[in-house]
């Protein structure tokens, strides 16, 4: 694996998340594997669960580790070519990347879009080149548009807590928030999980308010609807994420608290399992009674982070060899 940016760098779903599983139950197996090869991190947003669980896995794997909050202890980054850096930027992407490649044998990166111009964030730009000027194999920590690893780790946490010989039924549940939030996570779950039901391995529904779908390109053969009660009816899985709209592109429109999942809510289900990627906003986006309740699996789930980077750190070292 040289690049892990999106399901599109998997091939084969079954066999990672049993890769990843098994690398929980002996997460030192390949501690050779790491040996005097080091990643870096690079971070030009905020983040505890992504930062930590990706250190962990790497001292797993016997790598060193270096992080680099880039975004207050680092140069500001230029992304344009064929511009005069005269402006604020005082170093270009290129030489950036190149030098950080430099120093690592792996690399990974997390950068938010700034949600004021989708072709912009859709773009990937900043990523793209990363990519092609770091000379390094790279690991998406959270771009403009997904977060793979998060969403990896939550097919892992689906597949370990589901024993049944149906295919469970799984919901992305749009939660209310008081911030315009990306759609990394959502576009990402959803791109993952339809893939997941074209494998044959869940039945896959999205449900959010009117003005909240998310871009086609990620949700193809998912169930689609603006009626959040039909939609968990039967589920044994909610995934409950806030977005903004894509179609009016990084705005919060007004909608209803109804749409925050509580007892009530969770009462419509098979008995559901609820998870969501953190941080969270108790009782704007999930109720307090669930996220303390039994049916919550939101640490577990940020707990199996680890081993989703682990199982991606893995294949990437084993092409180093
Ligand atoms: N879920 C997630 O990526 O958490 P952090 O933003 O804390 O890394």
């Amino acid at each position: 694996m040289k690049q892990f940016f999106s399901v599109a760098d998997v091939a084969d779903l079954s066999n990672i998340v049993d890769e990843a599983l098994r690398l929980k139950s002996n997460p030192f197996a390949y501690e050779h594997l790491g040996k005097r090869k080091t990643l870096g991190l690079v971070f030009l947003n905020p983040s505890l669960r992504t930062r930590l669980s990706t250190q962990k896995a790497a001292i797993h794997l016997g790598m060193d580790v270096m992080v680099m909050n880039m975004d207050k202890d680092g140069w500001a980054l230029e992304t344009r070519d064929g511009i005069a850096m005269n402006g604020t930027t005082v170093e270009h992407i290129r030489e950036a990347a190149a030098v950080m490649g430099q120093y690592c044998d792996i690399l990974g990166i997390r950068s938010f879009p700034k949600l004021e111009d989708r072709d912009v964030d859709y773009g990937e730009d900043l990523f793209r080149k990363f990519i092609a000027f770091c000379g390094v194999p790279v690991v998406s920590l959270e771009s403009a548009t997904r977060h793979p690893l998060q969403s990896l780790t939550d097919l892992i946490t689906i597949r370990e807590h589901w024993h049944q010989p149906r295919k469970p039924k799984v919901v992305m549940a749009w939660a209310p928030h008081v911030k315009a939030l990306p759609q990394a996570v959502p576009n990402s779950f959803a791109e993952w999980m339809s893939r997941a039901q074209a494998e044959g391995l869940m039945d896959f529904t999205i449900a959010h308010p009117p003005g909240y779908s998310l871009s086609e390109q990620f949700t193809q053969g998912a169930t689609m609807t603006n009626l959040l009660d039909e939609a968990l009816e039967g589920a044994d899985f909610v995934y409950v994420k806030n977005w903004s709209s894509y179609e009016d592109y990084g705005k919060v429109q007004h909608i209803s608290e109804s749409w925050m999942l509580d007892h009530a809510k969770l009462a419509l289900t098979n008995q559901a399992k609820v998870m969501h990627c953190l941080p969270v906003r108790r009782d704007v986006e999930l109720a307090s009674e669930v996220l303390d309740g039994p049916h919550s699996l939101v640490i577990q789930e940020a707990g199996n982070r680890v081993w989703g980077a682990q199982v991606v750190l893995k294949r990437m070292l084993e092409q180093l060899l």
